[in-house]
């Protein structure tokens, strides 16, 4: 605190002003509310009660003083100097270097610094007194004064006083568990009042207006009419405070200010942009909730919205019209205003009504912002200082066309890293989903074993006979025939589609290679390249396979395609002397095998989603080409399977089963490779594609395979939604010591812990910043006037879209009645609140 002293030492030296008569005294200037703060916080830790509430008191007093003063005296030396006469005897001024003009321009400036220094020397004290740090201010902002209030009030036993101390903390600290807890408990004790739960820090403008909207929705027009009009005289003036004050210092944001070398005009140019973006965001100021982060859409329009309807109501139809005239100044193109001003209009009758103009001081406020926005929109152009317009209404053509094109460019660039993102944490998701699957991996080894559906089909070997787990060697699950069709298929399509057969292998130079999915068969089917029946075979062999291998493992959900592909590796002759590689090197089908660390990643580039898989094999004459499994040092073989026609090997995909196949040596060994996956949103697109196609053709096919494999049984999705607080909270028995009023919870004094809890704070504030845009909306919705429209839409029942041609309809209609003003705001807001319920369900499923 000595810090202070200091200064007023030494700036008393300087500059005296303020201090003529008694240069060393703090009584001179305002005694600042950091400093009052800080003795209050020191008072707290010694229990002084009634030091921390006359310093607090006045910390809060102080600061409400600062503020009323640096407005009022800015707005008062404004009205002195203010640029509007021409210079006195110099007629049509001509600026120019060093002219007249610019001199008298200077001089006003110069007049208005001294105005503004002069007045706020006198009631303040010099101005670094009432330089506060960030750290205190954002104290302030979080009502923090509040919460030492009311533990200090309710010591001396004042209860009213820290009921409103504990309600104005609780308004701005909303998540606050334990003044909760002591409003609860506050609730309960006798003596205090329900009018007690006051909140201190209420700014009128908004009190009104919330009260207003109160009285607006139980239908009380004439008082909601004196409670707008309240909010729109407290909002000019709360406005014309906002603006004053941003005509503050120049705010480096960051940057290194010795470093900041602008010459005149420039400098004069960066601060007066500042201060007119800070200006144009008063709109934002005025419009937030108490406490909260949240805005008033389209707030300052609201009132005259609101104002037409509640006057129309109390049957004052200058007054709707006046008001309905405000509106359409911001919103020119608003339909339902159009009518209702229509109606009001036919009401009163037309010549009456076109003498009543929209609001003098609306209009006057309108005029200024825009030409601010051209300011800004201008600076933002040529000097590329940021401007985001705050308002709702502002019409198109006062942004540039080239920031607009730009801007365009930009926000498609946001939607995309939008998009990305969101694809980004969809495979996040499913990793976490494969993740959690994993862990059930243990229920999957001992439900394997159920039936394989077909009599013919039989289990060769299991898990166990295969050293292994999620493992099975099935017979006889395809004929010799329809292996010799498949084989045929295979080699015609390599012929057929590729023009040549084969490739070398991506796995060996010793081997050649093709294969042919089955979308691709049947396009080659329908081009009469290939065997439409073989092409339908595949299709359908494949799908018994998925089929047998869902009950095997004895799945609750079912298994979609991945991919599916018909491959034939075919020794080179003259390439196998000295060979020592595989055919197919060891992997695991979803996870990225690292042998040298016995470990499976499983991670993208791996296909994650993937968790079986099977191989169906066609043909067992050729040399070499064993199926093996072996442990993830992929050495250890741990079992060797053969293939052989109608024999498939089925395994799940993941860790438990790194596998690979020796090489083939001599002839050609083919199979279909089948992978699957239970999460349906990576179903094989291909297999959608190719069912449509064999949708197309002419002969019927078992109805089982016209099942569409995107029409999964919806999972069940667990929900992480932690249960609500309140139901944990106990709630305080009156009298009982557990549940006085909680004092903070840092009680040690020391500087660390104080840092700690600002800190957490400040990421309590970012938290709430991040709040998903869906509830914002939600929330924007409710603040709504409900519609006000002169054309009831009686015909069409909901509203909604359309209101165009319904309202021509209504006005054709001699119905008197159903061209009224109509408030079904009941309704309204039901519909409102449950598409917001709605919305939620989906974003919680
Ligand atoms: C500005 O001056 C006029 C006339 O001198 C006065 O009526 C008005 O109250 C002044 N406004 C302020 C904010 O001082
Ligand atoms: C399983 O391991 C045993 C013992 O090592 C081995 O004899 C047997 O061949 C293995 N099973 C298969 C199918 O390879």
């Amino acid at each position: 605190m000595y810090r202070f002293i200091g200064i007023v030492v030494l700036t008393v030296n300087l500059i005296p002003y303020g201090f003529t008569d008694t240069p060393i005294n703090l009584n001179a200037g305002l005694e600042p509310y950091d400093l009052l703060f800080d003795n209050a916080v020191e008072a707290y830790y010694k229990g002084d009660w009634i030091s921390v509430i006359l310093n607090m008191e006045r910390a809060l007093r102080n600061k409400g003083t600062v503020r009323r003063v640096r407005a009022h005296c800015r707005l008062s030396c404004a009205n002195q100097t203010d640029f509007g006469e021409p210079v006195p005897g110099v007629g049509v001024p001509i600026p120019g270097s060093g002219s007249v003009e610019d001199l008298s321009f200077f001089q006003k400036i110069l007049k208005r610094a001294d105005c503004v220094n002069s007045c706020e020397g006198e009631k303040l004290g010099h101005p670094s007194l009432h330089k506060i740090s960030e750290a205190v201010e954002l104290e302030f902002r979080k009502r923090t004064p509040y919460n030492y209030l009311q533990v200090a009030y309710f010591k001396i036993n004042k209860l009213d006083k820290a009921v409103a101390a504990a309600h104005t903390f609780y308004q701005a600290n909303p998540d606050h568990l334990e003044m909760r807890q002591n409003l609860d408990y506050y609730r309960m004790m006798a003596g205090v009042k329900e009018t007690d739960f006051k909140d201190l820090e209420a700014r009128p403008h908004m009190e009104e207006f919330l009260e207003g909207k109160r009285l607006y929705s139980a239908d009380d027009f004439a008082p909601s009419v004196d409670h707008f009009e309240g909010a729109v005289t407290e909002y000019f003036s709360a406005d014309l405070e906002c603006r004053a004050l941003c005509e503050g210092a120049y705010d480096y944001d960051g940057y290194n200010y010795l470093e900041y070398s602008a010459d005149l005009f420039q400098a004069m140019t960066d601060h007066y942009i500042q201060v007119l973006n800070c200006k144009q965001n008063c709109v934002v100021d005025l419009a937030t909730l108490p406490g909260s982060d949240k805005t008033v859409e389209d707030f300052l329009p609201s009132h005259f919205n609101y104002l037409q309807f509640s006057y129309y109501n109390a049957e004052n139809y200058e007054k709707a019209i006046e008001c309905s005239k405000t509106y359409l100044l911001f919103h020119p193109e608003d339909e339902v205003m159009v009518q209702n001003l229509a109606f009001y209009s036919a009401t009163l009758g037309e010549d009456k009504a076109a003498g009543i103009t929209a609001r003098e001081v609306v209009q006057q406020y309108i005029k200024q912002s825009l030409l601010e926005k051209e300011l800004l929109y201008f600076a933002y152009e040529v000097f590329g200082i940021t401007f985001v317009d705050p308002d709702k209404w502002t019409p198109t053509d006062v942004m540039p066309l080239k920031l607009r094109e730009k801007q365009k460019v930009e926000r498609e660039t946001a939607a995309r890293i939008t998009e990305e993102i969101g694809n980004l944490m969809k495979e996040i998701e499913t990793l976490v989903e494969e993740k959690n699957k994993d862990s059930g991996e243990l229920s999957k080894v001992v439900r394997e074993g159920g039936s394989v559906l077909y009599d013919d089909i039989t289990v060769t070997m299991t898990s166990k006979s295969l050293n292994g787990s999620q493992r099975v060697v099935l017979d006889n699950v395809i004929t010799e025939d329809e292996c010799r069709e498949l084989h045929r298929l295979s080699n015609t399509a390599a012929m057929m589609g590729d023009g040549y057969r084969g490739k070398p292998s991506p796995h060996s130079p010793s081997e050649m290679f093709q294969g042919v999915t089955v979308l691709k068969a049947l396009k080659l089917g329908q081009e009469g390249k290939v065997p439409l029946k073989s092409a339908r075979l595949f299709f359908e062999l494949s799908e018994k396979v998925r089929k047998v291998l869902e009950s095997y493992f004895r799945l609750e959900t079912p298994l979609y395609f991945s991919y599916t592909h018909l491959v034939c590796r075919s020794a080179i002759d003259e390439k196998q002397e000295g060979r020592e590689d595989l055919s197919h090197p060891v992997h695991a089908d979803n996870c990225l095998l690292v042998s040298e660390l016995n470990e499976c990643i499983k991670e993208p580039p791996a296909y994650t989603h993937r968790d079986y898989s099977a191989i169906l094999y066609l043909n067992d004459d050729f040399e070499g080409g064993n199926f093996l499994f072996s442990e993830l040092d992929a050495k250890t073989v741990t079992a060797v399977v053969r293939p052989q026609c109608g024999r498939v090997v089925g395994f799940g995909a993941g860790k438990e089963n790194p596998h690979g196949v020796k090489a083939v040596t001599k002839g050609q060994r083919c199979a279909v490779a089948l992978w699957f996956t239970l999460d349906p949103r990576h179903t094989e697109k291909e297999r959608i594609q190719a069912e449509d196609l064999l949708k197309m053709f002419s002969s019927p096919l078992d109805a089982e395979f016209q099942r569409s494999p995107s029409e999964p049984k919806p999972k069940p999705v667990q929900s992480d939604q932690p249960a609500t607080e309140t139901a944990e909270q106990p709630i305080p028995e009156p009298g009982k010591q557990a549940a006085k009023p909680k004092q903070k919870s840092a009680e040690k004094a020391d500087g660390k812990q104080k840092v700690k809890q600002s800190d957490k704070a400040k990421a309590k504030a970012a938290e709430k910043k991040d709040k998903p845009a869906a509830k914002k909306n939600a929330d924007a919705k409710k603040d709504k006037p409900p519609v006000k429209k002169a054309a009831a839409d009686k015909s069409g029942g909901g509203g909604g879209g359309g209101s165009v041609a319904k309202a021509t309809d209504t006005k054709q209609r001699p119905k008197a009645k159903s061209s009224e003003p109509h408030k079904d705001s009941q309704e309204r807001r039901t519909e409102a609140s449950s598409a917001a319920d709605s919305e939620k369900d989906k974003d919680e499923l």
